[in-house]
């Protein structure tokens, strides 16, 4: 291997950057080229390519986004696509590709290997952590700090009005991000795409908390179950709270990456170079009980990832 080239790709997640750097800086040592790519698909097909080098990362892993930029590429979705990617590759040198993204992304990357012979990485980045076989994703640990950050300010002015507020986070058709922030905040119900919403039973068991002296009430709902309005107006009129809506949307993607997260994109992007030059490819690198380790991306997008119920069960007596 001699050249590789790196891009993110999708909706962004904080950690991205830690990610390009610690891929940069790995093959740098290891004396291997890297081209960085811009705007993800889209940037490979228009040969947006940027010589990278151990300095030209520096102070990056604090940033969020990504320097590269990203996109969703409907181009790249058409074996045409895939093909004329693989050809620009092979035209300018490069002969392996590391890929930063969600689902989508990694499917694409995949694809370019079956179809066309390319080695690919991926790296699992997306705030969402709906993808099977690793514990977590570059960006969620971030994103639900700052999902923490914001419903903690939401909760004093609950308080201080005794309102209820629901409140929609993303992770497309994943409840994680709700489950998991949910529950760091003690969210008084917690609706997921994974089960069935009782509005009857979440409300009832609102309001005889509202009735023992509770103030203030958090409702925390994915955006794949329901939008906040339709939870709203199933529960306000009986739970005894005015209600409000915050639809935390694009916020849940930006921001300087948290520890952890600056900490598992590095190990990762570390782990890819060092698996290209150890021969791997069409793998993911995964979180699996703290170790980082290479699954083929066959069995990774084969499985769907579960969310864990026994978590759901513990928010609940929890809350
Ligand atoms: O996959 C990340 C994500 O933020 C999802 O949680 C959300 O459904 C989607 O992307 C939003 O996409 P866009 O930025 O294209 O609106």
């Amino acid at each position: 291997i001699k050249k590789i080239g790196v891009l993110t790709s999708g909706g962004d997640s904080p950690g991205m950057n830690a990610a390009i750097r610690a891929t940069v800086r790995t093959a740098y040592t290891d004396e291997i080229a890297v081209v960085g790519i811009r705007r993800g698909y889209s940037g490979l097909l228009d040969e947006e390519f940027i010589d990278m080098d151990y300095s030209s990362v520096g102070g990056i892993m604090e940033k969020g986004g990504t320097v590269l930029r990203s996109s969703r590429c409907e181009e790249f979705r058409t074996e045409e696509g895939r093909t004329k990617a693989a050809d620009l590759l092979r035209s300018n040198g490069i002969d392996a590709l590391v890929v930063i993204g969600g689902e989508g992304s990694l499917n694409g990357a995949k694809l370019l290997m079956d179809e066309n012979g390319i080695p690919v990485i991926g790296l699992p980045g997306t705030i969402d952590n709906d993808i099977a076989m690793t514990d977590m994703c570059i960006g969620v640990d971030t994103c639900l700090n700052t999902c923490v950050e914001t419903i903690q300010k939401l909760k004093d002015t609950a308080s201080s009005h005794e309102r209820a507020f629901v409140v929609e986070v993303m992770g497309r058709n994943s409840g994680y991000v709700a489950l998991a922030s949910g529950m760091a905040v003690g969210a008084e119900a917690i609706i997921v795409p994974e089960l069935p919403v009782d509005y009857e039973a979440i409300a009832e068991k609102i309001w005889n908390e509202r009735k023992r002296g509770k103030i203030n009430c958090i409702i925390v709902v994915a955006e794949g179950a329901a939008s906040a309005y339709t939870v709203a107006r199933h529960v306000e009129h009986r739970i005894g709270y005015e209600t409000r809506i915050t639809i935390l949307g694009h916020i849940q993607r930006g921001g300087s990456p948290t520890a952890f997260d600056r900490v598992l994109a590095s190990r990762m992007g570390y782990a890819s170079v060092k698996a290209l030059e150890e021969g791997k490819a069409g793998m993911m690198m995964s979180l699996n009980g703290g170790k980082i380790k290479g699954i083929p991306l066959e069995e990774v997008l084969s499985h769907k990832k579960e969310l864990d119920m026994e978590l759901m069960e513990m928010a609940k007596i929890l809350s």
